[in-house]
């Protein structure tokens, strides 16, 4: 994929950004007055190097990114590869494919009439980023990009936050495995969910989330909601085993623990036919897989006439890549509607001509904000060139000029919102306009959308829709009316049986049981996602403490600085927003009952942890929380201990300079005793 082109918007905001971070530091550092919490801090400069990471080509040399402690610095550190990691040659269809075969014998000097077959191994060509992972005397030591080939960074820290790699394995001499770290479609749709709801950068695609999510220093903000994957199709140098093919290869690395590609999805034939078939039916797979990928690899199976065939240039002659067409497609803007989402935000949607893209049928694709569209400046009527990001989302990447309708003219967002007509306006420091009418039924019908859905009270059978019609019709006002709902009222709309409307009434009285941690989330408070209304409804237990809370005691809680602080304060003193909860408590919600372990042995304490430890990262976690401590995300000042494992990071560096308590496995399991 492209990168993103540049636009001078992106080219103010980094060097505001720079500018901004670099002020944060000096006060805090040399003046040692700092304006913001470290929290705050931490997502400033979280937010530069995720633009960073979008934009490849920003002029990064004079950015704080790249300085650890004050001194100029890149971030990772350089490692040269013991092999080099090369690249695969290209090819786009199938006669490409054939000819491959071919060229292959030619080298090999295998006649065509001699009819001699070569076995193919072929798998999917994964779309993230290549990772070398070196293992020594059975440890994973280094993780490195790719780099240009030949030295990489060693992003170990990082990578050993996926879940899936094995820090140890059963093969103590040296072993460099290599595979692609990508996301997969599933969670990069909730990380940027997350990243929508705290105000944060969104990624345009997979790819893009995988590479910035390496790319990352040790941080809080968002770093558990970035669950990466990995899948090993390589190796490196290695000491000690033998494989003789591809096959025997991957085969091997699973049983020593590392995730490969479902074999199904792989394809072993000598009949190069048998290989264009693959490529056919996976090129129609290409949309329900669980991740993103961008065509497959050939490899010759055999290693020893792999080492016959040797390379050319930086690509071996022993593989190829056989890439999809890209999933592009033209179409006709046929009007730009403006959505209201349940902030308020109106979002320019472009309503399209249907067709296909990548096998999937695509009739809309949002245009973000007036910025983004300006920049495109994309008009009904416009023929468009659109793709599907990174496979999952619709994008417009640009409008055919040659083929605009003469009195086409650029859209503007209307200042009024096309839902109630109420002002809309923007922010100081936003592109986005938002409507100002607080009882805009847009508003209220996505608020109640967010509430039911599956994270918040998870009322299952009942659909967007159904909230749209109710909300119409004026059955309901707000989320507490669904509780009070009554039979007929759902009777009488079209096509609802007597079933499916017992159904919905079930589901409703089911969602009545819940948790806090749900209830305060599906309220919609800006800022407020998941992770935030977690330490909420840790910090107060119950929702009347929530209410009367002022800004100093909100501000207590790890991680909430003023900006979060401000909003929930907002939200809490509106006398609707009252009413509402009273009447949400009164339709019968119940919370599973929650306990502060004030008997716990961390009770009051807060803990973060980093390197490797004796147990499993997830196991260290549930011991701090059942014995009543708290886990915070990232190192501040707030901070009670940091629990340090080998090889711990940058954590160990930013607690020293807060003066934070540095402990380690041992003193933290005396801690328990
Ligand atoms: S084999 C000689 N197998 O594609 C290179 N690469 O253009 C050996 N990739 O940098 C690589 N899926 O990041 C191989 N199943 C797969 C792959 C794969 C994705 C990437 C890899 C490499 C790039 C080459």
């Amino acid at each position: 994929m492209a990168n993103k082109n540049i636009n001078n918007n992106i080219l103010s905001k980094h060097k505001t950004l720079k500018e901004e971070v670099k002020r944060h530091n000096r006060l805090y550092h040399s003046k040692d007055k700092p304006e913001i919490t470290d929290f705050d801090f931490d997502q400033l400069f979280q937010e530069l190097i995720d633009l960073e990471s979008k934009y490849p080509d920003l002029d990064i040399s004079d950015s704080p990114t790249q300085k650890v402690g004050g001194e100029a610095n890149s971030p990772f550190k350089k490692v040269k590869h013991r092999k080099p990691m090369l690249s695969l040659a290209n090819s786009y269809n199938t006669d490409d494919i054939v000819e491959f075969d071919e060229r292959v014998k030619k080298f090999l000097r295998i006649d065509k009439s001699e009819n001699v077959a070569i076995e193919y191994f072929a798998e999917l060509k994964l779309d993230g980023l290549s990772m070398e992972l070196v293992y020594e005397g059975g440890k994973l030591v280094r993780a490195l990009t790719r780099g240009d080939g030949a030295v990489g960074e060693d992003v170990l820290l990082n990578v050993k936050k996926i879940r899936s790699i094995p820090e140890k394995i059963n093969h103590k001499e040296l072993l460099e495995v290599r595979g692609e770290v990508i996301i997969l479609k599933e969670d990069f749709a909730s990380l940027n969910k997350f990243l929508e709801e705290n105000d944060l950068f969104t990624f345009a695609n997979p790819r893009n989330a995988a590479a910035g999510a390496i790319r990352r220093l040790e941080g809080p903000s968002y770093g558990e909601k970035l669950k990466l994957s990995f899948f090993a199709y390589a190796t490196g140098d290695y000491e000690g085993i033998k494989f003789e093919t591809q096959k025997q290869l991957e085969d091997k690395l699973e049983k020593l623990g590392f995730p490969v590609v479902e074999k199904k999805l792989v394809c072993v034939s000598d009949n190069i036919q048998d290989i264009v078939a693959y490529y056919n039916s996976i090129e129609k797979q290409r949309s329900e897989l669980p991740f993103d990928i961008d065509g497959i690899v050939i490899k010759v199976n055999k290693f020893s006439l792999q080492d016959d065939l040797g390379l050319v240039a930086r690509s071996p002659r022993w593989a190829t890549a056989a890439k999809f067409q890209p999933v592009q497609a033209e179409t006709i803007i046929e009007r730009i509607d403006v959505q209201v989402g349940r902030t308020g935000a109106l979002t320019p949607v472009a309503i399209m001509k249907p067709v296909k893209v990548g096998g999937v049928t695509i009739t809309n694709a949002t245009l973000h904000n007036q910025d983004e569209l300006s920049k495109k400046d994309v008009r009904i009527g416009d023929t468009v060139i659109i793709q599907r990001a990174g496979d999952v989302i619709p994008e417009v990447v640009r409008v055919v000029l040659e083929k605009r309708p003469k009195n086409a003219k650029a859209f503007i967002i209307p200042t009024e919102c096309p839902i109630c007509s109420s002002k809309a306006e923007k922010a100081e420091d936003e592109a986005v306009l938002r409507c100002t009418n607080a009882f805009c039924p847009a508003i209220i019908t996505e608020s109640i959308k967010h509430f039911i859905s599956r994270r918040a009270m998870n009322m299952e059978k009942v659909g967007d829709r159904l909230i749209e019609i109710l909300v119409e019709k004026e059955l309901i006002k707000s989320a507490s009316d669904l509780y009070t709902l009554k039979k007929e009222d759902l009777l009488a709309l079209d096509r609802q049986g007597e079933k499916s409307v017992d159904n919905i009434l079930k589901s409703i009285e089911a969602s009545k049981k819940s948790t806090l941690n749900r209830f305060i989330y599906g309220l919609g408070i800006r800022f407020v996602g998941e992770q935030t209304a977690k330490l909420l409804a840790d910090h107060y237990l119950k929702m009347p403490a929530m209410m009367e809370t002022t800004a100093d005691e909100l501000e207590k809680i790890p991680e909430i600085g003023p900006k979060v602080s401000a909003s929930i304060l907002q939200w809490l003193k509106q006398k609707r927003n009252q009413k509402e909860i009273a009447e949400l408590l009164k339709s019968g919600i119940t919370f599973e009952e929650k306990k502060r372990s004030s008997t716990g042995k961390l009770s009051g304490q807060s803990f973060v942890v980093t390197g490797t430890l004796p147990v499993k990262r997830d196991e260290a976690h549930a011991m701090i929380e059942e014995n009543g401590g708290k886990l915070l995300s990232g190192v501040s000042s707030k901070l009670n201990y940091l629990v340090i494992g080998e090889d711990g990071g940058s954590k160990i560096d930013k607690a020293e300079s807060l003066g934070v308590k540095m402990i380690s496995w041992d003193d933290f399991l005396k801690l328990l005793k």
